[in-house]
């Protein structure tokens, strides 16, 4: 009999999950743990209070509890925006003629145009009971920060962001909606840190890194009174918030009676992948369920693909804790690609451990192909999905084919992250027939890889 599955399923308010889930709970390995640049010893949640909000340090260090209550004044924001729906693509399923069932959790219904609101309501939230005057921030393509000042507006924070500086000459008016949020924004490099002085001291043209932008807003936090850093992925903290997506996204299938054989999702520095996956991961971990998961990244961005696993910092200056992961080097300068959310030189600390014991995959995609792949998605599905989700399309598009010919009837699930409405001189350089690929060779790789520091005693 064949099943009547609703083209977008919502689950009602009262189902939506009341806790978020912390899958360290669940590995059989951590991974090695921050280390204090300043002591060379493993971080203590003590030594993050400086630079992280006091609950959220505590979060990011905590690998045994496996579920952890969102507050209700969370919840409270998350029912105005969530849940999301879980879709099926009918209409890509039938182009491709493929037997593959295709889904795909949509995170784009917010301003923010993106899943990063979900990180952001609860960063703001933690900072606000702490009783701080604001915070401050990076972003890359703008999702970020946008979905941080909505937060910030809504708790009554101030918020500074340092923005890449290629995206904010991309996408002025990425900046005007930050500035509609209250938000105050900055191209970095900028002026107003020795961070960004020393790098446009040494390149004035400097077109901006996450890695970089990092660095600027860590030190206006630590500088300034009553001030914390926020950031919007690769952080533990960041991946436990997300996981909102995969426990919505299991419950969603298992009403429909599905659960994927293959879980897809675009990875920059890990955040909507860490999040969707959590659930189906803990089943694979524990042997519950066999379930391929791939991480996607782009192919002139190639973290997982090409980077080494290795402690580095988290920031171009070399200001933050360093963390163990897969990673191209901190003074990494990745092309002006057009996904700014996936431009960023390392990857989640879990994500990375969780891929070097070979629990999941990685592809690295070119952006000709990923805008192929967006454009046909929006054509079918009427969503235009931002570049970094599209990475996802392109790979699910492909298993769907893989599917075709192999007449398997698999079943897809993939992270559709956000719009791409910011992103139009990106369509239009694809659809002009402007865009290129770059894809670095391993000449380009191998300075910043070689620059990783050494840590006496752990890494030589
Ligand atoms: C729409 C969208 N998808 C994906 C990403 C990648 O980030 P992450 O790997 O943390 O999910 C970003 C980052 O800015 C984004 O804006």
């Amino acid at each position: 009999m064949t099943k009547n599955i609703p083209h977008r399923l919502y689950l009602t308010e009262d189902q939506m999950p009341k806790q978020w889930y912390n899958l360290r709970a669940d590995m059989k390995q951590q991974h090695d743990p921050m280390i204090n640049p300043a002591t060379g010893k493993p971080a203590t949640e003590k030594d993050l209070y400086p630079v992280f909000c006091e609950e959220l340090a505590k979060q990011e260090l905590d690998n045994t509890t496996r579920y952890f209550d969102i507050p209700q004044e969370v919840q409270d924001i998350y029912k105005i925006y969530r849940p999301s729906p879980l879709c099926r693509a009918y209409n890509l399923e039938k182009a491709l003629d493929t037997p593959a069932k295709i889904y795909y959790k949509f995170e784009g219904n917010n301003t923010s145009g993106s899943h990063k609101l979900n990180s952001a309501v609860a960063q703001a939230y933690y900072a606000k009971q702490q009783g701080l005057k604001g915070v401050t921030t990076e972003t890359g393509a703008g999702q970020w920060g946008t979905a941080l000042s909505e937060a910030c507006s809504y708790f009554g924070l101030d918020l500074e962001v340092y923005m890449v500086k290629v995206s904010f000459t991309q996408k002025p008016f990425r900046k005007s909606i930050m500035e509609t949020f209250g938000g105050n924004v900055f191209a970095s490099p900028s002026d107003r840190t020795e961070a960004g002085r020393k790098i446009l001291a040494e390149d004035p043209d400097n077109s901006g890194s996450l890695g970089c932008a990092i660095s600027e807003a860590v030190e206006r936090a630590v500088s300034s009174d009553g001030y914390r850093y926020v950031l919007g992925s690769v952080l533990n903290q960041v991946l436990l918030h997300q996981s909102i997506i995969g426990l919505e996204a299991e419950q969603a299938m298992a009403m429909l009676d599905e659960y994927p054989d293959i879980v897809i999702g675009c990875a920059g520095g890990g955040s909507n992948l860490g999040g969707l996956i959590a659930p189906f991961m803990r089943d694979k971990i524990t042997g519950k369920k066999d379930p391929r998961i791939v991480a996607v990244e782009p192919a002139s961005c190639p973290s997982f693909t090409r980077g080494v696993y290795k402690y580095d910092f988290c920031d171009t200056g070399k200001i933050t804790p360093m963390a163990k992961m897969y990673t191209l080097g901190c003074t990494f300068k990745p092309s002006a690609n057009h996904a700014g959310g996936l431009r960023y030189h390392g990857m989640s600390p879990i994500l990375s451990k969780l891929y070097h014991d070979k629990y999941m995959e990685a592809v690295a995609v070119e952006q000709t192909k990923v805008f192929e792949a967006a454009v046909q998605f929006a054509k079918l599905e009427t969503i235009l999905p931002a570049p970094e989700s599209a990475h996802a399309i392109r790979c699910a598009i492909d298993e769907a084919i893989k599917c075709r010919e192999s007449g398997e009837e698999k079943t897809i699930l993939f992270g559709l992250t956000g719009t791409g409405y910011f992103d139009m001189t990106a369509y239009a350089a694809y659809n002009e027939g402007k865009m290129s690929d770059h894809i670095p060779t391993d000449e380009e790789l191998k300075p910043a890889i070689d620059e990783i520091p050494t840590i006496p005693g752990i890494q030589e």
